[in-house]
């Protein structure tokens, strides 16, 4: 397996009028040549930040106060403006929360994906528009030859959002990010478009990093998921190793607040509580007023790693030797069985 892209101890802290907000608290993880990594976690661990930290897209309050992004051998941090717009959208390329705000009203969309094309790569306009219709086709846009000359608003919602991958893939970039909305109702579009991106990988090898809040809406796609609290990495591991053998309460209760859509009336169960104040992060284990599992040791002090696998650890005092065995809650489990079958039904 060839490394890609290797984050090392990130950190990053936004400047505002309350304070410093710790937001990134020392991340780590790499990315693998043609892999995809989904990076989920509630709304404010850090996932957009983190992302937009690797292109080099943060807002002016912003710090990396510590930390390299290693791509290709280079370290993004250390990159100018100027270098940034050479790899921006060639080399690592981003689909934003809103695909709406991302294509312009007035173009047609023929000439907005050979657009992206024309900015970094010398060809003509024959040629750009060539590509675009090739791409077009690639993300399941149906008469595309015909619909060169279209508006954005003369697509659907799903259409709009193709297009924009289609403007996002056309310079092969090797890395794809896609920051997908937070809103409950997206859920089955994710869906679509994460498979329809899986397609895509057979065909051109892109490493993918596909952020949601969602379990669920990876479970049947990523090689490896990242799962982010309070601007840190909690657990990591395989798709199968954190969906199968989860080991942070955290990922329990995300895993225990994934729809089963079995019933209308089925409750969907939150985590208690809410995240800590990143202006005056604890000094423990951040989760540790939210764990009914909590130690002593969680208020006092941060865990480590604890290694599982070569490819799964977890930052819990519970995988510590001198920890007491638990069982996740029966709630959570429940949702196992579930989800179980039919992952089941799904690769039958
Ligand atoms: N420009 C900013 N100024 C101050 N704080 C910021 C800024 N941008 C982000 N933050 C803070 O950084 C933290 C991480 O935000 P981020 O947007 O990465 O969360 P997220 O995991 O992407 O959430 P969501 O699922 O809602 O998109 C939050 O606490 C947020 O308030
Ligand atoms: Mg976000």
């Amino acid at each position: 397996m060839t490394k890609i892209l290797e984050v090392n101890n990130l950190q990053i802290s936004f400047d505002t009028y309350a304070g410093k907000v710790r937001a990134i608290r020392g991340v780590d993880f790499e990315l693998n040549k043609g892999e995809t990594l989904a990076i989920v976690g509630e709304s404010g661990s850090g996932k957009s930040v983190t992302t937009r930290t690797i292109m080099r897209l943060l807002s002016s309050n912003a710090n990396i106060d510590q930390g390299e992004i290693v791509f290709k051998g280079d370290n993004l941090v250390n990159k100018t403006e100027k270098e940034m717009q050479k790899i921006r959208g060639r080399e690592i390329a981003m689909i934003f929360q809103d695909p709406m705000t991302s294509l312009d009203p007035t173009m047609p969309i023929g000439k907005q994906v050979a657009e992206s094309l024309r900015k970094h790569k010398k060809v003509s306009k024959k040629e750009g528009l060539k590509a675009a219709l090739d791409l077009l086709n690639l993300v399941g846009i149906p008469d595309a030859e015909k619909r060169l000359k279209s508006y954005p608003h003369q697509f659907s919602g799903g259409q709009r959002q193709r297009i924009v991958i289609a403007i996002a893939l056309i310079c092969n970039p090797e890395i794809l990010i896609a920051d997908e909305p937070t809103t409950a109702l997206d859920v089955t579009i994710q869906a679509q478009i994460l498979e329809l991106l899986k397609e895509i990988q057979t065909k051109i090898e892109t490493s993918i990093i596909f952020i949601t809040h969602d379990l669920g809406v990876v479970a049947n796609v990523a090689d490896r998921v990242a799962v982010m609290y309070a601007g840190k990495i909690i657990e990591v591991g395989t798709a199968e190793e954190i969906f199968y053998n989860p080991q942070h309460p955290y990922t329990w209760g995300l895993l225990g607040s994934m729809p089963t859509l079995e019933s209308e009336s089925d409750r969907l169960y939150a985590i208690p509580g809410s995240p800590p104040d990143l202006l005056d992060p604890p000094k423990g284990d951040a989760f540790y007023p939210r764990n009914e599992f909590a130690l002593k040791i969680d208020a006092e002090q941060e865990p480590p790693f604890f290694e599982l696998s070569a490819t799964h650890k977890a930052a819990t005092w519970l995988l510590a030797p001198q920890a007491p065995a638990v069982t996740p809650p029966a709630e959570i489990q429940r949702r196992w069985d579930i989800f179980a079958k039919k992952q089941k039904q799904h690769s039958a």
